[in-house]
């Protein structure tokens, strides 16, 4: 059997994932495709575990770094790799560009290291497509502080945010076969309309 594609999305907190992700999950669906929707850091009891430290203990950035690691190996081995191997399409809400734009871009933790461990834990697999949220952290910081409580992340300054969001874009224009990026100042409307549109073909 074909193995099932893998897709990600990413973008810094506030940019609106979540919302978008369900369109595309639906559009995905109505085509037949088994869709498995799941979300980094977590997507097993294990991760989900480690997930609850790293959003409210403040630890050092290896730790941090390791443990992000630690959640996507068990995340890989329980959830990813089963799934696409029987042909279902995976959707997570971030994967590995999170380390490289956070940890590296954000708190300025060696790339070197961060392509040590992704070589270690999935060299052999990358997403075959990545959504980038992309928006000015300003936007993000004003949509955010009307939505909720902030976790550890989300209390980082705009400073950190433009560090991330940077770290994100050069990313995507270093890799332009794999990501997609999305204007998200645009009307959440016209995300999803353009979203659903990619998906309904997209194979
Ligand atoms: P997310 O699930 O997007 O947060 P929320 O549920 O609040 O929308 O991600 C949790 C946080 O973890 C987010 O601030 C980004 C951060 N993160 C990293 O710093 N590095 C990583 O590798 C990953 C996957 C997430």
């Amino acid at each position: 059997m074909e193995r099932g594609r893998f897709i990600t999305f990413e973008g810094i907190d506030g940019a609106g994932k979540s919302t978008q992700i369900d369109v595309i999950e639906k559009a995905l669906r109505d085509r037949g495709i088994e869709v498995i929707r799941t979300r980094e850091p977590g997507g097993t009891p294990l991760s989900e575990t480690i997930r609850r430290e790293l959003l409210s203990v403040d630890m050092d950035p290896a730790t941090e770094t390791l443990l992000f690691f630690a959640s996507r190996a068990e995340h890989l081995a329980q959830v990813i790799r089963p799934a696409l191997a029987r042909g279902a399409w995976v959707l997570s809400d971030r994967f590995t560009d999170a380390t490289y734009a956070y940890q590296v871009g954000g708190r300025g933790f060696p790339a070197e290291k961060v392509e040590s461990l992704e070589a270690w834990t999935h060299g052999d697999l990358q997403p075959d497509c990545t959504v980038l949220f992309d928006l000015p952290p300003e936007v993000a910081a004003e949509r955010l502080a009307r939505a909720r409580q902030a976790d550890r992340f989300e209390q980082e300054d705009c400073e950190f945010f433009t560090r991330v969001r940077n770290a994100y874009l050069t990313r995507a224009h270093q890799q332009p076969h794999r990501f997609m990026i999305v204007d998200s100042t645009q009307d959440k409307e016209v995300v999803s309309a353009h979203l659903r549109e990619v998906f309904s073909q997209w194979q």
